[in-house]
């Protein structure tokens, strides 16, 4: 079996800046709400660019680190939710982009814990030998999905994308998995699409536009996010066989300082181990972990054999995590 090691990462970030401060003066909210709630003081919103645009260009940053060629690339997925069209999906949209002719390619819907989901299938594909390089992408622009009325979500989200190369390999790589769905739970946060509307359907459904847009319940979703990085963390390193002293840094999903000091207390873990970048960009979802990575590794932050530990959770409700050797 095949070891799958992580050669490469890119992000991207739209350039526009919106502060707390920004926000306050387009509706009802306050810095001092958000940051003591949240940890959020600003976040990245798109000016027009889509999905597959923040997408493509964290790639092109990722295949330059791998020094790989675009061509070279066996399977290419894009965790989203916040796809440019239902089809042709951002993950094909991308492979026109770069020009990566052998790859086979598809989206991945589990909202913040999509890129753990796709390193998941990545592993899979490269461990059994049906793949050898795999380019995985998380990318969304919440801006678009959000309800710019509703203070208890906007505030949260913004816009982004992460990408990482992932390699066959013989040595390190991915050292432990665990994922899982809460499928009964999905209400508690939610973003509709398409009412079913035909000649055919017998009631009429009205359109509200606000009703596919980001619902969710903060609560639900709280009690959720702990629960799950809490148990996941523990999961993960029983798995991996290994202690959390052996664990270099802890990459959570960036969505609130609070859900992550919540399990750092359940978890007696000291903060320090955790690599934190929700102030400057908020939550951007399937991109959060991608962005946070390629920053650890832009600073140079990891050396070979470092172990990581990644860990998300998110709508649908899903949640996974990873043990990887650098
Ligand atoms: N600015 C000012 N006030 C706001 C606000 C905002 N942006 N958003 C909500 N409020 C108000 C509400 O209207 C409510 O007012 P009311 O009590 O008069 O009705 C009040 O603040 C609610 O505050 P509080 O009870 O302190 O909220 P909370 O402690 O539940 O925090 C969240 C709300 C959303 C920050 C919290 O529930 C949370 O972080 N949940 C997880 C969300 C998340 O991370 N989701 C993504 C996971 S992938």
């Amino acid at each position: 079996m095949n070891k799958v090691q992580v050669i490469g990462t890119g992000s991207y970030v739209p350039e526009k800046i919106v502060t707390n401060e920004d926000l306050s003066c387009i509706m009802d909210t306050s810095d001092e709400w958000i940051s003591s709630r949240t940890g959020i003081r600003e976040r990245r919103i798109s000016e027009g660019e889509n999905t597959s645009d923040m997408a493509t260009k964290a790639a092109l940053k990722a295949i330059e680190m791998a020094n790989i060629k675009p061509e070279d690339i066996d399977l290419l997925i894009v965790a989203t939710i916040t796809p440019d069209s239902f089809t042709p999906s951002v993950a094909c949209m991308v492979q026109g982009n770069i020009n990566a002719v052998n790859a086979t390619c598809f989206d991945l819907s589990a909202a913040c814990s999509g890129f753990i989901y796709g390193i998941t299938v990545a592993t899979q594909f490269i461990t059994t030998g049906a793949a050898r390089t795999i380019l995985v992408v998380g990318a969304e622009t919440m801006s678009k999905a959000l309800n710019w009325e509703d203070r208890n979500t906007c505030v949260l989200f913004g816009d982004g994308a992460g990408a990482a190369v992932l390699r066959a390999s013989d040595k390190g790589g991915v050292l432990a998995i665990y994922t899982g769905s809460e499928g009964s739970k999905g209400n508690a946060l939610t973003c509709g699409a398409m009412p079913v509307i035909n000649p055919y359907v017998r009631e009429k459904t009205d359109y509200i536009p606000e009703n596919y847009k980001i619902q969710m319940d903060g609560r639900e979703v709280f009690k959720f996010a702990v629960r799950t990085m809490t148990k996941g963390v523990e999961k993960l390193l029983e798995d991996a066989k290994c202690s959390i002293e052996d664990i270099k840094y802890i990459i959570p999903h960036q969505a609130n300082h609070r859900i992550i000091e919540s399990a750092i207390k359940k978890l007696s873990i000291s903060e320090e181990k955790f690599y934190i970048n929700l102030d400057r960009y908020g939550n951007t979802s399937g991109a959060s972990i991608a962005i946070a990575l390629d920053e650890m590794v832009q600073k140079n932050m990891l050396k070979t054999g470092d172990k990581i530990l990644l860990i998300g959770f998110g709508a649908g409700l899903t949640y996974g995590g990873l043990i990887i050797e650098w």
